[in-house]
């Protein structure tokens, strides 16, 4: 599913202060590609992931997703475009404490509007392709952080997203586990999923088939 990002602002408000994060930013990524975004603390590489992922919206420019004009949707559309299309990653995991891996993924099925026998098996699939299948009962605080991890991809993926993005999925990881996880991003790339991965990590950047670097919210292709 393809990305269509073209004269994208979008700036924050605290009471007379205002914020322009992202300035005049133009990116497109082809349905299938592997892409990194790389820039300091503070570019804005969050502001554009939520808004490619459709959690957040710009103040200004046109985001498409493929075709669609994202900006112009109202939250339900939008909730339901990410529901379908989008699954996301976190350095910090965001799995709920209080459930279950099974849980924590088959409550990420049940929105996608389907039986709760459904979600299950949807979720029990999801998490044994990632290696999970003898840790379904454990809680977050029984996971190591790479467990964890793939319990947080096999959230992002029970949906069948076409496209997967991940804001520094390795940041909280040792670098061995970090090199799993993004073999797991590599094999899902390869099995057709369009992939954005902002990442500091120039091993992982190095492995995107292409990399775009944000710096005061202005972005740049890095020639490869
Ligand atoms: N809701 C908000 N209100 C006001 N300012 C915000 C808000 N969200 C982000 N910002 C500001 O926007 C800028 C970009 O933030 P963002 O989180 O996108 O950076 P980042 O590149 O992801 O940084 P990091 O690498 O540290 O995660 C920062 O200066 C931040 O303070
Ligand atoms: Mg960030």
């Amino acid at each position: 599913m393809a990305i269509n990002i073209q004269s994208l602002y979008k700036s924050y408000q605290n009471g007379d202060e205002i914020t322009e994060v992202l300035k005049d930013v133009n990116i497109s990524v082809k349905d299938g590609e592997f892409v990194a975004i790389t820039g300091p603390s503070g570019s804005g590489k969050s502001t554009l992931m939520n808004i490619i992922g459709c959690l957040d919206r710009p103040s200004r420019g046109s985001y498409q997703l493929a075709g669609e004009d994202i900006s112009k949707l109202n939250d339900y559309k939008l909730a339901g475009i990410r529901n379908k299309h989008i699954g996301f990653v976190f350095q910090s995991f965001n799995l709920l404490p209080q459930y279950t891996a099974l849980e924590n993924v088959e409550l990420a099925a049940l929105y996608s509007k389907v039986s709760p026998r459904t979600a299950r098996d949807k979720a029990r699939n999801a998490l044994a392709a990632l290696g999970l299948e003898d840790r379904l009962k454990h809680r977050p605080n029984q996971l190591s952080g790479g467990q964890k991890q793939r319990v947080a991809i096999a959230r992002a993926i029970v949906n069948t997203p076409s496209i997967i993005l991940a804001d520094e999925p390795t940041g909280s990881l040792d670098s061995k586990t970090g090199r799993e996880v993004l073999d797991i991003f590599k094999d899902l790339n390869q099995k057709g999923k369009t992939i954005v991965v902002v990442t500091h990590d120039l091993e992982i950047a190095g492995q995107a088939n292409r990399i775009i670097n944000i710096k005061d919210g202005i972005v740049q292709e890095v020639p490869q």
